[in-house]
């Protein structure tokens, strides 16, 4: 028994390289440079048995991504997929425009707190999501469960979702809430997955605002954590000027810094640390950069689109 994990897609929203985005690292990534590998929006796919799939946000690349890993391809029959279920950890674009690519009438069951499942529910296109045959399931914080097919077959996993610090979707923030924008504390999770009958387990935390130490301890000595990428540097959008925006008001921390990533999760004996969620600004994302060896120096892996992970 293990927990079989694969990274569909490592970068954060946009991708990389972004559609837009003309940066030295866009510009080599599009050139074919081994050392700049595209990556795809962020989202996972986990199993317990090798065989039935959960899908661990959504994202709008979502279609390649099933078509780039023969795992989840259709088996058997003239309609198939070993994907059975979606968890959602927030409401973000690139975490939830690829639901729209799961129509067509396959069974499904997605899970989300009921904070982001109102927010589909208020979007009426995620009704191509024929409600006869995928069922939307709350999940309740610090409330373990078991994500099944639409027919109530558990998949083999042990989901815990918990909250993190973190931000409402971009397109869902009220200007005059003030400082959080109407953040509420569903918005933004972390999740702890489990193996329902064995022992592995690790944590998926791909938005985060800051490491508590409420978080801190709950992560300790965890044999794996993949954790929130975004930034390298607070401020390396506005160096950059590929935007206006820190981290701090995107709600990622970044991993530098005092309070960076790097230097928050120093003590706490994790095992493997993943970063995932990587934006295209970051200069990890380029495997010569004197960034990339200072974090990997640091004992970090820079998660990659087709990443295998077995705990
Ligand atoms: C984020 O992670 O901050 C968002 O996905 C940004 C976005 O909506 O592009
Ligand atoms: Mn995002």
């Amino acid at each position: 028994m293990a927990l079989h994990i694969m990274v569909l897609g490592a970068a954060a929203g946009g991708g990389f390289p972004q559609w837009n985005a003309n940066n030295e690292a866009s510009r080599r990534a599009r050139a074919g440079d081994p050392a700049a590998p595209p990556r795809s929006q962020s989202s996972l796919a986990v199993s317990a048995d090798g065989r039935t799939w959960i899908l661990f946000n959504a994202s709008p690349d979502l279609r390649q991504q099933i078509n780039d890993n023969p795992q989840l391809h259709p088996k058997e029959g003239v309609r198939h997929s070993p994907i059975v279920g979606v968890v959602l950890t927030n409401g973000d674009v690139d975490h939830v425009a690829g639901l729209l690519n799961l129509r067509e009438s396959q069974p499904l069951a997605v899970y989300a707190t009921s904070r982001v499942l109102s927010v589909l529910d208020r979007n009426s296109i995620f009704n191509v999501l024929n409600p006869a045959f995928v069922d939307r399931r709350a999940m309740a914080l610090d409330e373990a469960f078991e994500p099944a097919t639409k027919d109530g077959r558990p998949a083999g996993l042990l989901v815990e979702p918990f909250a993190v610090p973190g931000k409402v979707a971009l397109y869902l923030e009220d200007p005059d809430a003030g400082a959080d924008f109407g953040t509420v504390e569903e918005d933004t999770i972390g999740l702890r997955v489990a193996e329902r009958d064995g022992k592995a387990y690790c944590y998926y935390i791909p938005g985060c605002a800051a490491l508590t130490q409420e978080l801190g301890q709950r992560l300790e000595g965890a044999p794996l954590v993949m954790f929130d990428g975004t930034l390298w540097r607070d401020d390396e959008m506005v160096v950059q000027q590929a935007g206006v925006k820190t981290g701090r008001r995107m709600g990622h921390m970044s991993m530098t810094g005092p309070e960076g990533s790097i230097a928050a999760f120093a003590g706490l004996g994790v095992q493997r640390r993943i970063f995932i969620h990587i934006n295209n600004t970051n200069p990890v994302l380029l495997a010569d950069s004197p960034e990339r060896a200072e974090a990997e120096a640091a004992g970090w892996e820079i998660a990659y689109d087709g990443m295998e992970i077995v705990v």
